[in-house]
């Protein structure tokens, strides 16, 4: 395939990958921000899956990982991004407006899915900063809510300002359609700071270690035999919660071996 993305735009789009039109973008605090784009008819992923995406900004453009942040059912596709200084991709990718034009392959792929963790109660959502992106899909998706009586969605962030993004989120899906009576009863959004004054204050390793976390949600611990795990964040967050898992007994899944917890890193640079 070879497309002139627009008018002046001398780069063709690669082959294997769609060129989607930028719907909506919304910042949040300077380090982050989301946007939408068209989804073209012929994608499919499930909900918790990432996908490389790009911009046609050059001849060999520059492509990371991202999560999809919408359900699998939605007509558009949603990303939750934080803004580096110098990111090859992201110095760029903050700019964009509705209207301009973004590369994605077509091939989504990942571990975060219900699929690859074996049925139980209650599934924990472990994220920080930009980690919440696939559990945005995955709360959204009623997949989870038959899978699991309840889902406890935890993200911990430097700064308050930095919870904005899921808390609108979930805030929102009391008057979804899908998903809106099933969230009521069932997601827990359980949200602590690190940097900042908050109720709840310090890492989810932490949280968990003092017991706190379970004397906030009025559960007991984890344990293998109820509790399921899905994991995303920084390089060391993931090695840090998922030894915290282990230690209570869960064992990690994938795809082909469901398990009792998964891990996901969904960060660019
Ligand atoms: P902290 O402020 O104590 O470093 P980052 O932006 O660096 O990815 O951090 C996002 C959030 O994740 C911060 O609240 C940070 O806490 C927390 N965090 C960083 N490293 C870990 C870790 N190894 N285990 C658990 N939480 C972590």
């Amino acid at each position: 395939m070879n497309i002139e993305v627009s008018a002046g735009t001398p780069f063709a789009i690669p082959d294997g990958v769609f060129a989607q039109q930028v719907t909506l973008v919304e910042h949040y605090t300077d380090r982050l921000f989301r946007f939408r784009i068209t989804r073209p008819a012929s994608f499919r992923f499930r909900s918790g899956e990432f996908v490389m995406i790009g911009l046609p900004n050059a001849e060999r453009p520059v492509f990371r990982a991202y999560s999809i942040a919408s359900p699998s059912w939605d007509d558009e596709i949603e990303f939750y991004s934080i803004k580096v200084p110098d990111g090859p991709l992201t110095e760029h990718l903050q700019k964009i407006r509705e209207g301009d034009t973004v590369l994605m392959r077509r091939k989504a792929t990942g571990t975060l899915v219900n699929d690859a963790l074996l049925p139980g109660k209650r599934v924990y959502m472990f994220s920080t900063g930009t980690g919440i992106a696939p559990f945005a899909s995955l709360i959204r998706d009623p997949e989870t809510y038959e899978k699991f009586e309840q889902v406890i969605l935890c993200h911990t962030c430097r700064e308050v300002a930095e919870l904005d993004y899921g808390k609108r989120l979930v805030a929102s899906l009391a008057a979804d359609e899908i998903v809106g009576e099933m969230v009521g009863r069932q997601l827990v959004h359980y949200t602590s700071v690190t940097r900042d004054d908050y109720p709840v204050r310090g890492r989810q390793t932490n949280l968990m270690a003092s017991g706190k976390m379970f004397a906030d949600l009025g559960v007991p611990a984890i344990h293998p035999d109820h509790d399921r795990g899905m994991i995303c964040g920084s390089m060391d967050m993931l090695r840090d919660t998922k030894a915290a898992l282990e230690a209570y007994g869960l064992t990690e899944g994938s795809n082909s071996a469901p398990g009792t917890f998964v891990v996901e890193r969904a960060f660019v640079d």
